[in-house]
């Protein structure tokens, strides 16, 4: 029996998530969800945003379906997401954006760099530590390799002219490209953010380090016309977390406005991982008929709600059959 543990989280994901479930619900019905309420709701109603129980639920599921959590108002927690990202081992963020001229697909590494938790703050001086190893470096690398040797290329973004440590990840990504026969060039990570937004269709697969890919894939969501439509995954050795690219976003929570589309088609990415790929097909297919109806939510311009434009949907998927 295949279990999904669903996370709405806090913010819009308690809005988004519960349309992306519908629609797992009804492309898979015979699949257990899960419920698993973290974050700062959570911590507000127990005093505990994320504990080692919730945790033994998420290793426990087959996948996971995630939508947002804030972070703690004065730091009284630590980042949930990340703590997430550590735990299940989730060393690989894919982040595919695909539309508006750009079909390319963000690989960032996802357990260090300047998220490695080596930081400190002093009296008059605060340090976090950027680091980069050859054993997570290889390890993403092999992932972006696999991935680009059945799209077109591979591109590294760094910071190698100013970085040792760039230096040191550029050489690692580009000898395993290499082994792998892998086609790519690389560039400087600043000059990568605009040639992304200007030229989009040169680029295929990007890989990046954690805090890169981070601001990157937020660059690169411009050509689709923002983070309400940006998927991702975070896959482990042996867990995987499935979740839009946004936040909580507590300046629009609670008016039922959100896009759900980032959450449907993680969804479909949740889908496609465990091996149904005609399901997540069909779910992605679903959100294009809608689309090109003209339904948009008011972050594209348009007036429909986040449950109007997901019963759409699930309407859609329904009378696809
Ligand atoms: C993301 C988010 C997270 C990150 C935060 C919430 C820790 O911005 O998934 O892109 O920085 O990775
Ligand atoms: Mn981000």
């Amino acid at each position: 029996m295949t279990r999904i543990a669903v996370v709405e989280g806090d913010g819009i994901g308690r809005e988004v998530v519960p349309v992306a479930a519908a629609a797992l619900q009804v492309l898979r019905p015979e699949w257990e969800q899960l419920p698993v309420e973290l974050g700062l709701e959570r911590w507000r109603r127990t005093g505990t945003a994320l504990d080692e129980a919730d945790l033994e639920v998420l290793r426990s599921s087959d996948a996971v379906l995630f939508g947002a959590v804030s972070s703690a108002p004065n730091g009284e927690y630590p980042s949930v997401v990340l703590a997430l990202r550590r735990a299940l081992g989730l060393y690989a963020n894919i982040r595919p954006v695909l539309g508006g001229g750009a079909d390319l697909v963000v690989v960032r590494e996802n357990s260090e760099g300047l998220y490695a938790g080596r930081e400190r703050i002093e009296a008059d001086r605060a340090c976090t530590e950027r680091v980069i190893t050859r054993a997570a470096t290889e390890r993403i690398a092999r992932l972006a390799c696999r991935l680009a040797a059945g799209r077109r290329h591979l591109t590294i973004g760094h910071k190698a002219n100013v970085l040792a440590a760039d230096r040191f990840f550029l050489g690692i990504a580009r000898g395993v490209a290499a082994a792998e026969g892998v086609p790519v060039d690389d560039a400087f990570i600043d000059a990568l953010c605009l040639d992304v937004l200007r030229r989009p269709g040169r680029y295929d697969v990007i890989l990046v380090e954690n805090m890169f890919g981070d601001i990157l894939s937020d660059v690169a969501a411009f050509h689709v016309g923002g983070l309400g439509l940006l998927p991702s995954a975070n896959l482990g050795e042996r867990h995987t977390l499935f979740e839009p690219v946004h936040g909580s976003a507590p300046d629009i929570a609670g008016r039922g406005i959100a896009n759900p589309t980032a959450a449907l088609r993680s969804a479909a990415m949740l889908l496609d991982h465990l091996g149904d790929t005609g399901a997540a097909e069909r779910l992605n297919i679903a959100i294009e008929e809608v689309m090109a109806r003209g339904l948009r939510t008011p972050d594209l311009g348009g007036t429909a709600s986040t449950l109007e434009f997901g019963d759409a949907v699930l309407a859609a998927l329904e009378k696809r059959g």
